[in-house]
């Protein structure tokens, strides 16, 4: 029973898997052949007899292996469970997608022949020939380069002449803006304006011109589609440069279609081309040949001929895999459904790009413009530039010698064959070339290594990093020129001894002379700018800052005085003054001593001792005598209560003061500036700083800049950091009570260099930052590649990229950072003889007024002896 049921399960297992996974092809090689009537209408008769006859002697001559089963059908609706291996169609274009679903699901073969403008299926599962008669194929062209993502717009603009029909034009619209089943190409929003054919130059001229002008690029973008006949080409691109529309953001794509194979090379319809543009041509390339081969028959029988080569070859290769394993062995290794249809699908594709003939007279060539940079392309040093357009602010140059790039070709059966990108500067950037730039050493823009032998080899500081971004965002390799390669008929001094500012002129005028694409230098945005030159976006804004001395320490000499203020000093001398008299008042007024029949000698008897007293309870020493009346003695005590408060506050402030150094205000903004008569400061004739301030017209800065001294510019120049601030500044700022004003970034600069230099931090940084100046780099007036460069730089910004390599080469906050340094001596500070000299000061004062006084006592004790013995002397006699 268990035996029975084992074999049972087994069989049904063995039988389950024969029917998934069937052993070799040619066991149930059956393919379903799908002819719709409804799209075929008469024709449906004739071409299935046509068809059958074809393949029955096809698969006799050409199907050397095994066979295959061919089932026939008039609609597409059919089941797909009977296991086929591929389906064979031809039917409207809405039902071979709906059918191509179906295949898909049963991972089946399918190859379709269908109506033109039909988006074609996925060519990695299925072939789709699209059946046009010729001179038709325009809208599946474009069909074909939406498919296949040549461009990647959402918008595009259709210029086009009397070539294209009314009812061609809304094909064409409706191939770009359809939708289609791929989530991975959306629908382009077409806007299309019709030119009049002009047989006349200077007509069609301005037709063209009209058309153009009137275009609001600004809502319908810059894609354009120009669908134009070869004369209206070149009157169309000329007029495009002339209102500036050909440029590096904008697209066009031209399509002619009265060229011919054998009009010889294209080149010839093409005048000109410039830098910058991203220009692609469609041209005809049809051969109206007396053997063109062409018609629906054709081409269902070479899909036929591919299939049965294909089969025939995937045929062959199972047998000769299987021949040489076990029949086990063959179970586990045979391909799987779908690795037979790709196998399959393979062959087919390789058979008809190699042998097709069905319409392959109607061809069209793509070719594409390959400008950007070309200018540059192996140029000598010599510049052989601008050649100007017709306008005479914008130069563009006109490239001589440029080929056009082979993208690829079209054909009906299988579309397009790409060797190339549509528009190659939009997907690759400058594609590898090599630009020219300008730069010289100014740290840390641009920072120039140099080996022991002054040769340079190696590039670094901000600038080169945003450059080399640009470079491998843009695809462009970098080549070097310093301004002393470039100086041929400037002067005859080497670079080293060029003051910056020669440097910086040296460098523009290149560039104004085209000699490089880009300065990798900075310079300050300045609105009446040499006219040769357009700065970039500002790739830093660099706000002013001024230095000054760090605030000394007060000098500590009256540090004992310093606890009270000077108020309180005069108070505590008064009530010592007044005090002594009062308590003598009191002490004189009492009836006590009187009543109690006791003598007021000595003592508190006279106003002096009283001063003495009040003085000396001040400084808590006791005098010898105290009052006995309780009217003094309450006096006395009181002035105790005020001596002891008077005294504890003092120790107290005196320890504080001790502990804690005491420093000059810094002066941290301009308006504490103004407001400290003791500063001076100076600002250079001509900076843009000087003229910053002079257009300023808030009260601060206005007395700002009249209080300044205007030195005569020497040599300093935006951006450049050694040349503004020679040792004899410093020295002022250090010692004379100055303030040097220049860009924040380069004092620190200073300041860390000085303390390098010094091992002290002399110099504190103002906190106020005023009057930003903005630094870009330049390129040539009219440069193609600004847009470029700034849309680049602009997204550096975006994602902090330019902040963050900034931060790299600022100083390091170091222990000059901070504005006041005191913090380091607070908790550790031992009382020196610097904070006692005060003290011993008063000691000597208290010595020398005593001695003086000594002095006076002896003098006076000299008189009267001598007056004494003056009086005696007639007595004696
Ligand atoms: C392409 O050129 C051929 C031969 O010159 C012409 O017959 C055909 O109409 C052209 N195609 C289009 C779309 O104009
Ligand atoms: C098209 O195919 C035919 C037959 O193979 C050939 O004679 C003809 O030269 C081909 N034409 C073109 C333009 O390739
Ligand atoms: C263009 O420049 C040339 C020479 O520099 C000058 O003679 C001509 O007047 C300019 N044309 C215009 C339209 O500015
Ligand atoms: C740079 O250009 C070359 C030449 O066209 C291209 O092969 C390469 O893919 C491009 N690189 C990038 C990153 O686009
Ligand atoms: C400096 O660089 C140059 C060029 O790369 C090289 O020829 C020279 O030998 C180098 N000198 C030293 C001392 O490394
Ligand atoms: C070259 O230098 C000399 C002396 O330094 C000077 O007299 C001469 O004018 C300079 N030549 C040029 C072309 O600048
Ligand atoms: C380039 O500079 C010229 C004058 O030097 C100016 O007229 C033009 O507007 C600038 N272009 C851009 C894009 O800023
Ligand atoms: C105080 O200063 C002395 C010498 O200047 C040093 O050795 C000691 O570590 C300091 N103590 C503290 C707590 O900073």
């Amino acid at each position: 029973m268990i035996l029975w049921t084992f074999l049972i399960v087994f069989g049904l297992l063995r039988y389950g898997r024969a029917e998934d996974f069937p052993s070799l092809i040619t066991a149930n090689a059956s393919i379903a052949v799908v002819l719709d009537q409804q799209f075929l209408g008469e024709d449906y008769q004739p071409v299935l007899d046509q068809l059958k006859d074809y393949i029955k002697e096809l698969t006799r001559v050409e199907l050397k292996h095994g066979g295959v089963n061919v089932h026939y059908f008039s609609w597409t609706a059919i089941s797909l469970k009977k296991g086929f291996l591929a389906v064979f169609s031809v039917a409207s274009c809405e039902d071979t997608w709906s059918l191509f679903s179906r295949t898909e699901e049963e991972q089946l073969l399918l190859f379709a022949l269908t109506e033109v403008d039909c988006p074609r299926l996925p060519s990695d599962s299925a072939i789709t020939v699209t059946f046009a008669d010729p001179g038709q194929e325009l809208p599946q062209l474009f069909l074909d380069f939406r498919t296949r993502k040549a461009f990647h717009w959402k918008s595009a603009i259709i210029l086009h002449d009397d070539t294209l029909s009314r009812d061609m034009v809304s094909r064409v619209v409706k191939s770009l803006s359809s939708e289609i089943n791929d989530e991975d190409v959306p629908s382009v929003s077409v806007t299309v304006y019709k030119m009049r054919h002009e047989v006349n130059e200077y007509l069609r001229r301005k037709e063209v011109h009209r058309v153009l002008s009137k275009l609001p690029v600004k809502y319908i973008g810059e894609n354009f589609v120009a669908i134009v006949t070869t004369d209206v080409l070149s009157t169309l691109m000329e007029t495009a440069r002339n209102l500036l529309m050909s440029h590096t953001q904008a697209q066009w794509l031209y399509v002619v279609s009265d060229t011919h194979s054998r009009a010889g090379s294209m080149r010839n319809v093409i005048s000109d081309m410039y830098e910058g543009e991203n220009i692609a041509y469609v041209f005809n390339a049809t051969d109206n040949d007396e053997e063109c081969k062409n018609g629906l028959l054709c081409y269902a029988q070479e899909l036929m001929d591919a299939f049965i080569s294909a089969l025939d070859a995937a045929v062959q290769e199972e047998f000769d895999v299987a021949a040489q394993v076990s029949d086990e062995e063959w179970e586990a290794i045979r391909p799987t459904k779908l690795q037979r249809r790709d196998t399959l699908l393979r062959h087919m594709q390789q058979f008809i790009s190699l042998k097709s003939v069905c319409g392959n007279c109607t061809s069209w060539q793509v070719k594409a413009g390959d400008t950007w940079g070309a200018t540059y392309r192996g140029r000598s040093l010599e510049p052989n530039m601008p050649k100007g357009n017709k306008k005479n602010g914008t130069k563009r140059t006109d490239i001589n010698h440029t080929e056009l790039l082979h993208v690829g070709v079209w054909r009906p059966i299988d579309g397009f064959k790409f060797d190339d990108v549509l528009f190659p500067h939009v997907e690759h950037g400058f594609r590898g070339k090599e630009l020219p730039i300008i730069t010289y050493h100014n740290p840390p823009w641009t920072i120039l290594h140099q080996n022991t032998s002054g040769s340079i080899t190696n590039y670094s500081g901000l600038l080169f990093d945003i450059v080399n971004q640009l470079a491998k965002n843009k695809n462009f390799t970098i080549r070097i020129l310093l301004p002393d390669n470039i100086r041929h008929n400037n002067s005859n001094e080497t670079a080293r001894d060029m003051s910056a500012s020669t440097i910086s002129m040296l460098t523009m005028t290149a560039i104004s002379k085209g000699q490089a694409a880009l300065a990798v230098a900075v310079f300050t945005v300045l609105s009446d700018h040499n006219q040769g030159i357009n700065y970039t976006i500002p790739v830093s804004t660099q706000p002013y800052s001024f230095i000054i001395a760090r605030p000394r320490e007060m000098s500590r000499a009256l540090l004992f005085l310093l606890p009270f203020t000077t108020d309180t000093w005069l108070c505590l001398g008064f009530a010592v003054i007044l005090m002594g008299p009062m308590l003598y008042v009191v002490h004189r007024l009492s009836p006590y001593y009187e009543a109690m029949e006791m003598s007021r000698e000595g003592g508190l008897s006279t106003i002096h001792n009283c001063l003495w007293y009040i003085y000396g309870a001040l400084l808590q020493q006791g005098g010898m005598y105290l009052p006995r009346a309780d009217s003094g003695r309450l006096v006395v005590g009181t002035w105790w209560i005020v001596v002891l408060v008077v005294v504890t506050t003092y120790s107290g402030n005196l320890v504080a003061f001790l502990t804690f150094p005491k420093f000059e205000i810094p002066v941290t903004t301009v308006s504490e500036l103004l407001e400290s008569k003791s500063y001076t400061w100076s600002i250079k004739q001509g900076s843009f700083l000087e003229t910053q301030l002079k257009n300023s017209d808030e009260p601060k800065y206005v007395s700002f800049l009249k209080r300044a001294e205007v030195t005569s510019a020497t040599g300093g120049v935006e951006g450049n950091m050694a040349a503004s601030s020679g040792a004899g500044i410093l020295n002022r700022v250090r010692h004379n009570r100055h303030a040097l004003i220049d860009w924040k970034l380069r004092l620190r600069y200073l300041m860390r260099a000085e303390t390098l230099k010094t091992d002290t931090c002399d110099f504190a940084l103002s906190k106020e930052e005023f009057m930003d100046e903005q630094v870009a780099m330049i390129v040539p007036a009219g440069s193609p590649y600004l847009a470029v460069i700034n849309k680049e730089i602009n997204r550096m910004h975006r994602a902090g990229l330019i902040a963050k390599w900034l931060s790299a080469y600022l100083p390091k906050r170091d222990r000059c950072w901070k504005t006041s340094a005191a913090a380091q001596e607070v908790s550790n500070h031992t009382v020196n003889l610097r904070d006692m000299q005060g003290s011993f000061f008063v000691l000597f004062l208290g010595f020398f007024i005593a001695s003086t006084i000594l002095l006076l006592e002896w003098i006076y004790n000299r008189r009267k002896k001598m007056v004494e013995q003056i009086v005696i002397k007639p007595y004696m006699e």
